[in-house]
C-alpha cells in the first residue's frame, strides 16, 4: 500500500487520482467521508489552488480571531479580512459583539457583516471563497445570553447516552448557525486522567471506549453530513486536542506526556479520534501538550503516524488540521527558536490552517530574520511566506507542495460546506424540543453517590411529609451551574445572562417542584434563631450546595493557574503551589449543619463541579457528614430543575445506564498522584494504587 510520504512524492494531480481509485471502489465505508470529495470535486478545488496567488493561499492559512481583524479594519469596517485574504475567523472565549452586549440580535448582525467579506481571486473573480466562523460552543451556543447552556463533557459521559449527546451536538449546530457561524470547536475527546487538570470537564470521561461513542456520535449529530453527495448539512466540528492533552504529567494543563510505553498511550488517548474519523470529523485541532518533550504543534513522528496514517487505502483522517491559539508561539519558548523556524516545522508537521493570536503576531515581529517588525497580521502572514521563500536546502522551507497541500484541505472541506458556493442552505430547526434535551441530559447526568436511610426510606427522593427545606450555599446562580466556556471564556456567576425561564438555578428548581406551603429558608441569620424543637427528621431536610467557581483551561489547574506564566508572557514565573482537590464546608455553613443533624435532620449535600473532588478527608468532610451525596457536575441552564426533579422524585436516578460516573472517584490525593486513577479498562492489571473510591460505571438507583 503506498504510504502518504510516498503519494506525496507524485504529482499532485497523482495524489487525487489513487484517492478517487479509492473513492470509487466499494471501500470498507468506514472512512468515505464528505470530504472525501469526488473527482470532479477533486479537479475544480486542485483548479481552484492553480488560480490562487500565495497570498491567498497563505490567508486560507490564516485563522484569527474578530478583535485582530477590527483592529487592522476601518472602523466599522471588516476590510482587513480582504487585505489578508483570510480564511477563517474565530470568536474567542471572550469576544462579544462590537455593541458589548452579547444578545442573539447583536451576534447575527455582527455575524451577518464579517460574513459579507469573503476572498474574490485575483486571477479568477469568480471565484469567491467564503470564511469559516468559529465558535467554542462546547456546551451549546455559549457566546449568546439565554442560550441553552447543556451538562458539561463531563456530566455527558455520566449519561452514557451517546443518542442524547448526538441530539445535543444537533442543537448546537443549529443554535449557532441561527446566530451565524458554521464552526464548532468540539468535540474535545481527551481522556482525563488526573483530576488536577482545569479541563477535566471537557473530558467526556476516562473510559476510552464510551469516548469513541461519544465523539461519533457527536460528530454525527453537528455536521449532519450526506456522504454519498458529500455535503456538510450542518457545522463543522473540530476534534480535540491531538494527542494527549488529558494525559499530561500532574494534569498540568498544555503540560507533558511522559511516554514510556506507546502502545499503552494510544491505548488510553487515541480511541475519541477512532470515533470521529470514523464518522467523518472535518477538522481536528492540534495540542498544545508535548510528548516526551517534543510540542504536538511540531510532532511531525505522531502526527504522521496516528493522525495521517492511510488505512483501507483511504486516509484515516483528511481533513484539515488547525493549531491551538497561541501554539506556534508557546513553542517558540519551548524549542528556544525565532518565530518562523517553529512555523515553518509546524506546517512541515502537517499544520495546514494556524490559528494566530496577537502573541503570535508579537512574536513574529520580534523575529529578527523577518521583514516585517509591524505587529500586524502582516508580520504573520510575512513568516510564512518567508519559510517559502527560502532557497532551496534551507531547514526551514515550505514547499509549494506543502502550501497547495494544506490549501487543498481547507478547501475541499469548503466546498463540502457549500462556502465556495454562493448558496445556503435553508436552516431549519431540528425535530423535537430543545429545553426538554437539555432537562433529559442534566437529569441523567446526575450520579448519586451516597443515599442513607432516615425514618426507615432513604433520604433521596424526598417523602410529601417534608415541609420546611434549609438551603445553604449559592442555591440561586445559574452561571456556577454552566461552569467555563459561558458569555466569557472564564465563565461567570449570577444570573445576568439567564434572565429568562428556561434556565434554572437550584432554587428555581426547588420553588418549582415543592409542594405549595413548602417553607424554604435561605438566610443563614433566619437559621441561627430558627426555634429548632418544630424541625424533625420527618418533616425537615438540609440541602447544601458546595461549588467550584467556573473556570476554564489552565486557570482551572490545581497546580498551574497562573495566566502570565502560561502565556509566557513571564516564563520565569514559577508555576502555583501545589495545591490539592481536597473540599469541605466552610465553617459557617458547617456549623449550621452539625446543629440540623443533632436532631437527626437529614442533609442532602449537591456537588457542582468540573470534576470529582476529595469530600471524604475528615468526619465533617462534606461526603461524610451528610446522609445523602449528588455529584452534579455542570450541568447547564436547566441544571436547577433537573437536581430539583432528582431530590423530589419526579426523576429517578439511574433509568438506563444514566447517572453513573464517567470517571474513577478519588479517596485522597495519593490515588491521583500516582497518576494510575483510570478506568478500569485502561487500568494495569492488579494496580492496587490505582484503585478508587468509587468506580467508572457506580451510581445509586431511586
Ligand atoms: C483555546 C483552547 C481551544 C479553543 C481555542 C479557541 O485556547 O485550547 O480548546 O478551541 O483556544 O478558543
Amino acid at each position: 500500500m503506498l504510504k502518504k510520504s510516498t503519494v506525496f512524492a507524485l504529482s499532485f494531480s497523482a495524489l487525487y487520482s489513487i484517492t478517487a481509485i479509492a473513492q470509487d471502489q466499494p471501500s470498507s465505508g468506514k472512512y468515505n467521508h464528505f470530504y472525501s470529495s469526488s473527482p470532479q470535486d477533486q479537479k475544480r478545488v486542485s483548479d481552484i489552488v492553480q488560480n490562487m496567488s500565495l497570498e491567498e493561499k497563505i490567508g486560507q492559512m490564516t485563522l484569527v480571531n474578530m478583535a485582530t481583524i477590527k483592529k487592522e479594519s476601518i472602523p466599522g469596517n471588516w476590510d482587513a479580512i480582504e487585505k489578508y485574504h483570510i480564511g477563517a475567523i474565530l470568536a474567542d472565549g471572550d469576544e462579544m459583539p462590537e455593541t458589548g452586549k452579547p444578545n442573539l440580535p447583536d451576534w447575527q448582525t455582527q455575524m451577518q457583516a464579517i460574513g459579507s467579506h469573503n476572498v474574490t481571486l485575483a486571477n479568477n473573480n469568480k471565484i469567491h471563497i467564503r470564511l469559516l466562523l468559529g465558535t467554542d460552543a462546547v456546551h451549546g451556543d455559549q457566546h449568546v445570553a439565554n442560550a441553552v447552556i447543556f451538562p458539561h463533557n463531563i456530566g455527558l459521559g455520566a449519561t452514557h447516552d451517546p443518542e442524547l449527546v448526538k441530539q445535543i451536538a444537533t442543537w448546537t449546530a443549529y443554535d449557532i448557525k441561527h446566530s451565524g457561524f458554521n464552526w464548532v470547536y468540539a468535540p474535545t475527546v481527551a481522556v482525563v486522567h488526573d483530576y488536577r487538570w482545569g479541563r477535566t470537564y471537557e473530558s467526556f470521561g476516562s473510559d476510552p471506549s464510551w469516548i469513541k461513542r461519544f465523539a461519533e456520535a457527536y460528530i454525527l449529530g453537528a455536521q449532519n453530513s450526506d456522504d454519498e453527495k458529500h455535503q456538510l448539512r450542518g457545522v463543522l466540528t473540530s476534534t480535540k486536542h491531538f494527542i494527549g492533552d488529558g494525559n499530561t504529567d500532574d494534569g498540568v494543563d498544555e503540560g507533558n506526556v511522559t511516554v514510556n510505553d506507546e502502545a499503552q498511550f494510544i491505548k488510553e488517548n487515541y480511541a475519541g479520534y477512532e470515533g470521529a474519523f470514523s464518522a467523518g470529523t472535518g477538522n481536528v485541532m492540534i495540542s498544545y501538550s508535548s510528548i516526551n518533550g517534543t510540542p504536538m504543534s511540531v510532532n511531525k513522528e505522531y502526527l504522521k503516524k496516528y493522525l495521517f496514517a492511510e488505512d483501507d487505502l483511504v486516509p484515516r483522517f483528511n481533513g484539515f488540521t488547525v493549531s491551538d491559539y497561541t501554539a506556534i508561539t508557546k513553542a517558540v519558548y519551548a524549542r528556544h527558536q525565532v518565530f518562523h523556524e517553529t512555523l515553518a516545522d509546524a506546517v512541515n508537521a502537517g499544520l495546514d490552517m494556524i490559528m494566530v493570536s496577537q502573541y503570535d503576531i508579537e512574536k513574529a515581529s520580534e523575529d529578527p530574520a523577518l521583514p516585517d517588525h509591524s505587529s500586524n497580521l502582516s508580520a504573520f502572514q510575512a513568516a510564512l511566506k518567508f519559510d517559502h521563500d527560502l532557497p532551496d536546502g534551507t531547514p526551514y522551507k515550505i514547499t509549494e507542495q506543502r502550501i497547495n497541500e494544506a490549501v487543498t484541505h481547507i478547501l475541499q472541506v469548503k466546498l463540502a460546506m457549500g462556502l465556495l458556493d454562493s448558496s445556503q442552505a435553508t436552516l431549519t430547526p431540528p425535530e423535537g424540543n430543545e429545553d426538554e434535551v437539555a432537562l433529559k441530559a442534566a437529569e441523567e447526568s446526575l450520579v448519586l453517590l451516597k443515599n442513607s436511610t432516615k425514618e426507615h426510606q432513604p433520604v433521596i427522593p424526598l417523602t410529601p411529609e417534608i415541609k420546611h427545606i434549609v438551603l445553604l450555599g449559592k442555591v440561586d446562580d445559574i452561571g456556577i451551574l454552566c461552569g467555563g466556556w459561558n458569555i466569557n471564556w472564564q465563565g461567570h456567576e449570577g444570573n445576568q445572562y439567564h434572565t429568562d425561564d428556561k434556565a434554572s438555578s437550584i432554587l428555581t428548581g426547588i420553588k418549582r417542584i415543592a409542594p405549595p406551603g413548602t417553607e424554604i429558608i435561605r438566610e443563614l441569620d433566619t437559621m441561627k434563631q430558627l426555634d429548632l424543637s418544630k424541625y424533625t427528621a420527618k418533616n425537615t431536610v438540609v440541602i447544601a450546595l458546595i461549588n467550584e467557581p467556573p473556570y476554564a483551561e489552565f486557570m482551572g489547574d490545581i497546580d498551574n493557574n497562573n495566566f502570565n506564566y502560561n502565556f509566557a508572557i513571564n516564563s520565569n514565573l514559577p508555576p502555583v503551589e501545589p495545591g490539592s482537590l481536597i473540599m469541605n464546608f466552610d465553617d459557617q455553613p458547617l456549623g449550621i449543619i452539625k446543629s440540623f443533624k443533632e436532631r437527626n435532620i437529614p442533609v442532602i449535600t449537591i456537588l457542582v463541579s468540573g470534576r470529582p473532588r476529595i469530600v471524604n478527608s475528615s468526619e465533617d468532610a462534606p461526603f461524610n457528614i451528610s446522609d445523602a451525596f449528588i455529584a452534579a457536575w455542570l450541568p447547564g441552564t436547566t441544571g436547577g430543575e433537573a437536581i430539583a426533579n432528582a431530590i423530589f422524585g419526579k426523576y429517578r436516578f439511574g433509568s438506563n445506564t444514566a447517572n453513573t460516573l464517567s470517571v474513577p472517584w478519588p479517596k485522597d490525593m495519593a490515588s491521583i498522584e500516582t497518576g494510575r486513577l483510570v478506568c478500569p479498562s485502561i487500568r494495569k492489571i492488579d494496580d492496587e494504587q490505582a484503585n478508587a473510591f468509587y468506580d467508572c460505571g457506580y451510581g445509586l438507583t431511586t
